[in-house]
């Protein structure tokens, strides 16, 4: 079945009128659609989904005609039959069309807020991936660019916001007011953007004459300050950086109460979720400071990729979200210099797309799509991180001159038009004379990576590649021979070397000394050392003449390799006493989370935990001790971080003296109101929570009705997804899914309650349970994909089939990919352990 409109009619101009009804939940709908007809046809077949269509008229000069409507609810799409063949030429199509703001945060929808105790609300659009569709019946593919001019009837004492500027306010049938908005520039229908509702603004303009406004519910203007700032000087970045003057005169950031993602690059109108866009001064951590920043730096990347230049399908998609996803850290390493954002870069992104893409069940950056249904499963760490990580890679390779001139020539070249792959390497293999095209081919039509083998032999060292899988079981049966071209640049005591591996293998000179791989991990592979070289890299983690990156590498290679079977999971967690006198932030960052990852495949077996946790102990006193509870004058961003990572750490090793500060500074805070820094916030709250019971079920229940900052309110979440025990975790499930959670968080609250080892068996049984609503509340939307994934959590081969048997019986084609790699994490889970745990159990009697 062709998925793909007919090319012989094209939208030039959408002039479209939206009424909504913010008491009945309904909408209404105008629209003259100014159509390039290029064959005679008789029909006009266009998207439309969920919609009535009430009215349509072809009108051709003086000349109209009535269309017969019929719709294909498959296909999503709705045909005018007209009694006399159109003409070749530009005609106008008329239309009149109703629909419902609906509860699912896709197309037209409601969401919830209130003002003085009174609950109000407001309307609001997401139309990306292909939801355009379900607001106005439309060309709803992203190569279909056209202008759009907006018009919202709202009542009198209501705010509109759409893309661009409004033009003209007119008064309409007594209590409602007519807002017309300038017209957008060519851009894809998926960035159109509409809200109606009661907010309130704060607003400045950069030196560049772009008006920035931050809109928030009522109450909340003061959360905007920090977005507000950071956005106009991102935009005055962005505008230097890539060449190109942001087109619009204005560029608005508003916080939705109920959003399904994070946030949606609306050219000009730039939706979040509350989390994503919000600070409070008082209550917001760094943490989500550094989070708002991020979203903000990445949204408005999309200004330029994404809404300037699109990709020419969703194939392409990497291209929009790989893109910002690696711009985003180039601009807040600009602005915020201090935060050592690249450093965070190869800890987050790197780290998330080496471990999806180590899968059998990954798929290739560039992938073939058809029906919408297969969309939202690609906006996933292989389009975003694993697309930034590869950007990363060439930007280290050509240098940073020569990447900004080839993005300049892209964007120019491709401004108001659509892009492939082939554009973006083109025009970097132009500004370089590099042959980028053959180096990249790769990286983005094949999936996965390569494990780079590094040994001695006679005075030289053999590097040699083959794709890395994750897990044994992952690779049994594939006889992958994929070989990139990788560039590395080769660490060593004496020297910096860079090569380009093109073949299977290749020798150099062995360098006096330590040698490391892949310096700074600029590179998207992993590295297996002989043991020799691995033993002799100890001193210069110790010593820290090896970089923060390499040092974080040297720690997430050791323990993955044990886990795809090369290397001994001992001789990991050995490795990690290297790293007593780290200092780092994202190298702690990367031995907690590895720990953990093992401490959750243990079990509950006693002794084993106590000596983990002994281990554990060992390993973050010293760090969690020099850190303490206080801050410090002038203490660095990463630092701050640093503090919650390692007392959690230490805590969560069952370090008594640690959980009784925590439990006293809680006591202190219910009791007293005395406040907790928010920055350890989360830390007091986990090590009161887990051992907690009724009580303190009561009283983080009772916190998180009663607040209004919305980072406090994950926090607070987080802390009561992390009980054990069983009569408090039925509780928890329950709570959920009541009205005092918000639908926009209970799948990301059931994610990390499947994160919680004593929760996650009756976790799914209850997903099990109750998935009649699951399904028809979330059916292709972020929080399916969220619940899905935590699945991945469950550890034997029974967990497996029985989620292969559930899956069968009830079909979820949207989360078809993310099933299969469930199942391939659990079984790969199951077999580590049957392989590994003894060593383990062994190694820490003696360690
Ligand atoms: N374009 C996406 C949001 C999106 C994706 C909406 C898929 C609908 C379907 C946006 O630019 C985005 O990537 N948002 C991220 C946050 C970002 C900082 C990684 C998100 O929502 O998680
Ligand atoms: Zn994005």
């Amino acid at each position: 079945m062709d998925h793909r409109l007919p090319t012989h009619i094209t939208p030039e101009k959408y002039s479209i009128l939206l009424a909504p009804d913010l008491e009945a939940f309904t909408f209404a709908g105008e629209e003259t659609i100014l159509l390039t007809v290029l064959q005679p046809t008789k029909e006009i077949t266009m998207h439309s989904a969920e919609l009535s269509v009430l009215t349509a008229k072809l009108v051709d000069g003086a000349t109209g005609q009535e269309g017969i409507i019929t719709y294909d609810t498959e296909r999503e799409r709705v045909t005018f039959t007209f009694p006399e063949e159109v003409t070749p030429g530009q005609k106008e199509l008329v239309l009149t069309f109703s629909g419902i703001l609906n509860d699912r945060m896709r197309g037209f929808y409601r969401s919830k807020y209130e003002v003085d105790g009174q609950t109000l609300h407001m309307a609001v659009t997401q139309l990306e991936s292909t939801d355009a569709r379900r607001v106005f019946p439309s060309f709803d593919e992203p190569s279909h660019k056209a202008v759009f001019e907006v018009s919202l009837r709202i009542p009198q004492d209501h705010t509109a916001i759409s893309n661009t500027i409004e033009e003209v306010v007119e008064e309409h049938e007594g209590e409602y007011k007519l807002v017309k908005f300038a017209p957008t520039p060519r851009m894809s229908s998926y960035l159109l953007a509409a809200l109606v509702g009661k907010f309130e603004k704060v607003e400045t303009t950069t030196p560049e004459g772009i008006l920035v406004r931050v809109f928030t519910t009522p109450g909340k203007h003061e959360q905007a300050q920090f977005a507000l700032e950071t956005a106009s000087k991102m935009l005055s970045f962005y505008n230097d950086y890539f060449g190109f003057d942001y087109p619009l005169p204005v560029c608005d950031l508003i916080a939705v109460p109920d959003f399904d993602a994070g946030a949606m690059e609306n050219w000009g109108a730039v939706t979040f979720r509350e989390t994503a866009l919000l600070i409070d001064p008082q209550n917001s951590s760094l943490a989500n400071k550094q989070r708002v920043a991020l979203v903000v730096a990445h949204e408005l990347a999309h200004m330029w990729f994404g809404n300037l230049v699109t990709m020419e399908w969703w194939t392409h998609l990497w291209l929009n979200e790989g893109f910002a996803c690696y711009i985003e850290y180039l601009a807040i390493a600009a602005i915020f210099p201090e935060w050592e954002i690249w450093d965070q870069f190869i800890a987050m992104e790197h780290n998330d797309a080496l471990s999806l893409d180590g899968l059998k069940n990954t798929h290739p950056i560039e992938v073939e799509v058809k029906h919408p249904s297969e969309i939202v499963e690609i906006f996933d760490q292989v389009s975003y991180a694993k697309g930034a990580s590869i950007i990363h890679m060439l930007a280290t390779y050509l240098g940073k001159d020569v990447f900004r001139e080839g993005l300049r020539s892209y964007l120019k070249k491709h401004a108001y038009q659509n892009a492939k792959t082939e554009d973006l390497w083109g025009a970097f293999e132009e500004v370089s004379g590099q042959p980028v095209t053959e180096i990249m081919h790769t990286w983005t039509s094949k999936p996965g990576y390569p494990v780079i083998s590094v040994d001695t032999n006679d005075g030289m060292l053999e590097l040699s590649q083959k794709r890395f899988f994750s897990s044994p079981l992952s690779r049994k049966e594939n006889n992958d021979t994929t070989l990139w071209q990788v560039p590395l640049t080769i660490r060593s005591e004496e020297k910096e070397e860079e090569i380009l591996l093109t073949n299977e293998t290749l020798s150099i000179q062995r360098p006096s000394g330590w040698v490391k791989v892949n310096a700074g991990e600029a590179s998207f592979a992993r590295v297996a050392y002989e043991p020799t070289l691995l033993t002799e890299l100890e001193k210069p983690i110790i010593e820290k003449t090896l970089g923060t990156r390499d040092r974080l590498g040297i720690i997430r290679d050791a323990f993955d390799l044990s886990y795809a079977g090369d290397m001994d999971a001992p001789e990991a967690l050995k490795i990690t006493k290297s790293f007593v006198e780290e200092t780092e932030y994202v190298v702690w960052l990367e031995i907690a989370g590895q720990l953990q990852r093992i401490k959750g495949l243990l079990g509950a077996d006693e002794q084993i935990v106590a000596d983990f946790n002994k281990f554990g102990k060992q390993l973050f006193r010293q760090i969690a001790e020099k850190m303490g509870w206080e801050k410090r004058p002038n203490e660095s961003q990463t630092q701050v971080l640093l503090r919650s990572i390692a007392l959690h750490q230490l805590g969560s090793f069952e370090d008594p003296a640690t959980r009784e500060i925590a439990r006293k500074m809680f006591d202190d805070f219910v009791e007293h109101q005395t406040p907790i820094d928010p920055d350890i916030r989360g830390v007091v709250y986990a090590l009161v929570a887990d051992k907690g019971g009724k009580k303190e079920f009561e009283i983080f229940t009772d916190l998180y009705r009663k607040e209004s900052l919305h980072q406090e309110k994950d926090r607070i979440g987080r802390a009561i997804t992390s009980f054990e025990n069983p009569e408090i975790l039925e509780k928890v499930r329950t709570w959920i899914l009541s009205d005092d959670v918000r639908t926009q968080d209970k799948t990301r609250l059931i994610y990390v309650l499947f994160m919680n080892p004593y929760a996650r068996k009756a976790t799914w049984e209850f997903v099990k349970t109750h998935w009649d609503y699951f399904f028809n509340q979330f059916k292709g939307s972020h929080g399916m994909s969220r619940l899905v994934e935590g699945v991945g959590e469950l550890t034997s081969e029974k967990d497996a089939l029985d989620i292969a048997a559930f899956f069968t019986a009830h079909p979820t084609p949207e989360v078809a990919r993310t099933i299969e790699q469930v199942q391939e994490t659990i079984r790969s889970r199951a077999d580590w352990i049957a392989r590994e745990k003894e060593k383990i159990a062994d190694y820490l009697k003696t360690s």
